[in-house]
Parts: structure tokens; C-alpha cells; sequence
């Protein structure tokens, strides 16, 4: 079977997709997320349309949502800077493929994509913050360029115990 790929925004009335895969992501990597599922299953179901709705160019942030043949299988948020000074840098705000389908290339897509997106609304450098355990997403941010700048030490708490994470940063 051909394997349709799309990245885009969910519609609205999908907004329990966001949610669920969402709620999915911080169970299976919960160092890798400063939300926990708590936080997510509480939040209101006119929270969740307003994600489904927000724009980068209007919003200052957005979803985007990776689906395999009208599957979603992960998910990127990105953001720009509010003030007009600090317009032109972007974020990676977290990202996330299901494991199953990880290894066959389409975080790079995903992350492809959102560097293609903030790009188009004018910011020349993107910026995150990684837990230094987290090797394949280091490495896939190194693949596309991100330096490490430094550590935040201590930056996650999860359960009592406390995480690094690295800041990286790429110029497009
Ligand atoms: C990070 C993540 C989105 C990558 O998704 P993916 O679809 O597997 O991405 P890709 O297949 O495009 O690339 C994965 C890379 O990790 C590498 N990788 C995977 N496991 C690895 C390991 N144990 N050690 C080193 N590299 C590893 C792969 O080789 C690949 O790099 P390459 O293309 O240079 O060979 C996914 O692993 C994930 O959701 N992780 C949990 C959440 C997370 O850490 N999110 C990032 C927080 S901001």
C-alpha cells in the first residue's frame, strides 16, 4: 500500500486527536514534556479548538500534526517571539512521533516542516531545549544544523529526580 504522508493543522472539530495524542506522548516520554497528563486531561475542550486554531503568522504559535494515510502519528508545536523585537526568532516548542513509527525519517519530515513554516514568517534563527538523555531527538537536531549553546542544569523535575537540558540553536 502507498503511504500518504500530510503535516498540517488539525481541523477544530478534531481536537480530541490533539489531545489524545498529546496525553499519549507525555505518558511514553514524560521526561520529554514539561506537561504532565494530568495537566492535559484537566484542560477544557475550548482550550483544545483554540490549539487547533492557532496560527503562527496571527497567533504567534501553532501545531502542526504529522499523519500517516489520515492517521496522526506526532506532532510539533512552534512559536515566534510576541514583541516586535523578538519577532525574527523562532521555537521549537516540543516535538513528538508515536513509537512505532519512529526510525523511518519523518521527524526529519515533521521538523522539516516546521523549520519551513517559521522560515516563511520571517524568523532567522530557531531555538529549544532538549533533555540531554533524549539521543535520538540530539541527534536529529544535529542532522539539521542545531549547536548546543549550553545546559540549563536542573531544568526538569519529574517524579523528584532532576534533569539537564541542553539549549540548541540553528540560524535558517
Ligand atoms: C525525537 C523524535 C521526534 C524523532 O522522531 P523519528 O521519526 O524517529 O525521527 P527520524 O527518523 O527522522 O530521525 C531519528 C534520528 O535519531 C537517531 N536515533 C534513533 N535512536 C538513536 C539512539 N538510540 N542513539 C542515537 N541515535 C538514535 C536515528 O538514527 C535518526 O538519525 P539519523 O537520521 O541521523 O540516522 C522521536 O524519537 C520522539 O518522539 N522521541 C520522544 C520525544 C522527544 O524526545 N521529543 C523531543 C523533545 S523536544
Amino acid at each position: 500500500m502507498t503511504e500518504h504522508i500530510s503535516i498540517s493543522n488539525l481541523p477544530l472539530e478534531r481536537w480530541e486527536e490533539l489531545k489524545q495524542m498529546r496525553i499519549q506522548g507525555v505518558k511514553a516520554e514524560h521526561l520529554s514534556f514539561a506537561r504532565t497528563a494530568e495537566e492535559l486531561e484537566s484542560d477544557t475542550e475550548e482550550n483544545w479548538r483554540k490549539r487547533c486554531a492557532w496560527r503562527i503568522g496571527l497567533d504567534h504559535k501553532e501545531w502542526l500534526v504529522i499523519e500517516l494515510n489520515g492517521k496522526p502519528i506526532g506532532y510539533v508545536m512552534i512559536s515566534v517571539g510576541e514583541p516586535m523585537k523578538l519577532r525574527h526568532v523562532g521555537y521549537i516548542n516540543g516535538m513528538y512521533i508515536s513509537a512505532d513509527y519512529r526510525n523511518r525519517g519523518l521527524g526529519g519530515k515533521l521538523l522539516g516542516e516546521a523549520l519551513r513554516r517559521l522560515k516563511e514568517n520571517n524568523v532567522i534563527k530557531v531555538r529549544l531545549e532538549v533533555i540531554v538523555e533524549s539521543v535520538p531527538a540530539v541527534t536529529l537536531y544535529k542532522r539539521f544544523g542545531f549547536e548546543v549553546l549550553g545546559t540549563f542544569r536542573k531544568e526538569i523535575n519529574s517524579d523528584g529526580s532532576y534533569y539537564d537540558e541542553f539549549v540548541m540553536e540553528k540560524f535558517l
